[in-house]
């Protein structure tokens, strides 16, 4: 399989601080991929850098067969990147409408069904139910559909999401990983990232274990079901 996105020897830090000590992985187009790992490790750090939002120190990413490591994130979101960041980070003093049109794109080259205003609204429709509301005033769960809605109207060939089910009560939870399952099914890419280990194994192709910022372990998820090692050693559950 042709990768869609492959990252080799990523090495990257805060000033002085070096936390990705040369990360390896790879999403094929039309996989779901994990990053695994306990709090700390470099997850959130290795997604800044596909996005530019953080310096690579080394190290490739190849994104559609080009290299975009160094470029800034406009230009990386042109290409097909879409990103649900860590913690949300939606516009609180605008509606949901305005959030979601903020950063619209019109669909690039590749296949995939176009996403349009009334698509979201279709895909959460408790959106549209609150388009006039500011994004202050959306429940945890609202935010989220927002956040996930947003980088679906960028247009993206493959989307990251990073914790996206923190904090939520377990029936939004279960929304969430519904919807995700959906765009999978549609043919889009995802890097996915969070804490609970079941549903990632019935959602992703494969994994990516990160420890102190090198990849320790990675395969399928028949193989990390099959090995409770991995999981206790490197995930501590
Ligand atoms: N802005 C920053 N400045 C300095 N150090 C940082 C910064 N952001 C993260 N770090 C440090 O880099 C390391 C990796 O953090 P990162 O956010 O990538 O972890 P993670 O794997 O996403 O885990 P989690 O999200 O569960 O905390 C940690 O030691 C963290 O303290
Ligand atoms: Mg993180």
């Amino acid at each position: 399989m042709n990768a869609l996105l492959k990252v080799d020897g990523l090495r990257a830090g805060y000033g002085q601080a070096q936390v990705l000590f040369g990360i390896d992985f790879s999403v094929g187009e039309g996989e779901v991929v994990t990053l695994l790992g306990r709090n700390g490790m470099g997850r959130s750090t290795a997604i800044k850098c596909l996005f530019g939002l953080l310096e690579v120190t080394n190290g490739s990413i190849e994104f559609a067969g080009e290299r975009i490591g160094g470029l800034p994130s406009y230009q990386i979101a042109k290409r097909g990147l879409g990103l649900v960041p860590e913690g949300r980070q939606i516009f609180p003093n605008l509606t949901i409408e305005e959030n979601l049109v903020a950063t619209a794109r019109a669909r690039s080259n590749h296949a995939l069904k176009p996403w349009t205003l009334d698509r979201v609204y279709g895909f959460f429709p408790r959106l549209r139910e609150r388009r006039a509301n500011l994004g202050s005033q959306l429940s945890g769960g609202e935010q989220q559909m927002l956040a996930i809605g947003r980088a679906l109207l960028t247009n993206p060939r493959l989307m990251v999401l990073d914790e996206a089910t923190e904090g939520l009560a377990p029936l939004i939870r279960a929304e969430i990983w519904h919807a995700l399952g959906e765009l999978k099914a549609e043919g889009l890419s995802l890097i996915v990232i969070d804490k609970n280990l079941r549903p990632l194994l019935d959602l992703a192709d494969r994994h990516f274990v990160i420890e102190k910022g090198q990849v320790v372990w990675s395969g399928d998820s028949s193989a990390l079901r099959a090995d409770p090692r991995v999981v206790h050693e490197y995930l501590g559950v």
